[in-house]
């Protein structure tokens, strides 16, 4: 359990219990094998760091990428404590943004919850701000909810999506799923525009609040439903 939770390794944590660092319901642990509820461990008279899982909603900020291969950059989850960083199941994005992108992205070690909001099938509605490197002609929007725009290299073309134009080279986009790098490939094949700064306002109902890049709070494990 204290492995799995990011706390020490394996061997270590026989070493906390010979120490009598972990009890059980007040009384400290006999072997490393013994069964016991998470709510009724303690390490260092300490809790555990949630026993049941995490649902964070991060600001995530330029730079860092969402894959946990540290070849493609700094991680995003270099942000939160080392401790969650060592968990397993690991913490991981729901979806991804590009390095290049800022905004709203889910983190969680829950997997299910994973696959229930990056399935297509439930249409979880994504919002983003971009600013592009020309005017955006206003038919694009039509084109857009079309549901007809077929991106390179794409068999089915993106499902229809809500574009307000708020300025001549900046607009919101609304999606109900993600594909790679689906924003800027949008753009592009509508009508040539380069995305010059993407920034994800919204998931669903969520929305980032006042909090500062880098920075995160945490949800419900229930946030979701069951
Ligand atoms: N679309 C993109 O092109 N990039 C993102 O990061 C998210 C959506």
């Amino acid at each position: 359990m204290l492995a799995s939770l990011g706390y020490c390794s394996r061997r270590e944590a026989r070493d906390w219990v010979r120490a009598g660092r972990v009890t059980i319901s007040g009384v400290p642990a006999q072997d490393s094998a013994q069964k016991a509820l998470p709510a009724a461990v303690r390490v260092d008279g300490e809790p555990l760091d949630h026993p049941a899982g995490l649902l964070l909603l991060l600001h995530k900020p330029l730079g860092l990428v969402c894959s946990h291969d540290g070849r493609e950059g700094p991680g995003v989850y270099s942000l939160l404590p080392d401790r969650w960083q060592r968990r397993n199941p690991i913490v991981t994005s729901v979806g991804r943004l590009d390095k290049e992108t800022s905004g709203l992205l889910l983190l969680t070690d829950q997997s299910p919850l994973v696959h229930r909001l990056t399935s297509p099938k439930h249409k979880v509605p994504k919002v983003y701000r971009a600013t592009v490197d020309r005017a955006l002609p206003g038919e694009l929007v039509a084109l857009f909810a079309s549901g007809t725009l077929l991106l390179d290299g794409e068999r089915e073309p993106c499902a229809p999506a809500e574009l307000r134009i708020l300025a001549p080279r900046e607009a919101q986009l609304t999606l109900t799923e993600g594909k790679y790098h689906q924003v800027r490939r949008m753009f592009a094949a509508a009508c040539g525009a380069t995305v010059l700064s993407l920034h994800r306002e919204r998931l669903g109902d969520l929305t980032l609040g006042g909090l500062a890049p880098g920075k995160w709070r945490e949800l419900p494990l229930d946030y979701f439903g069951r």
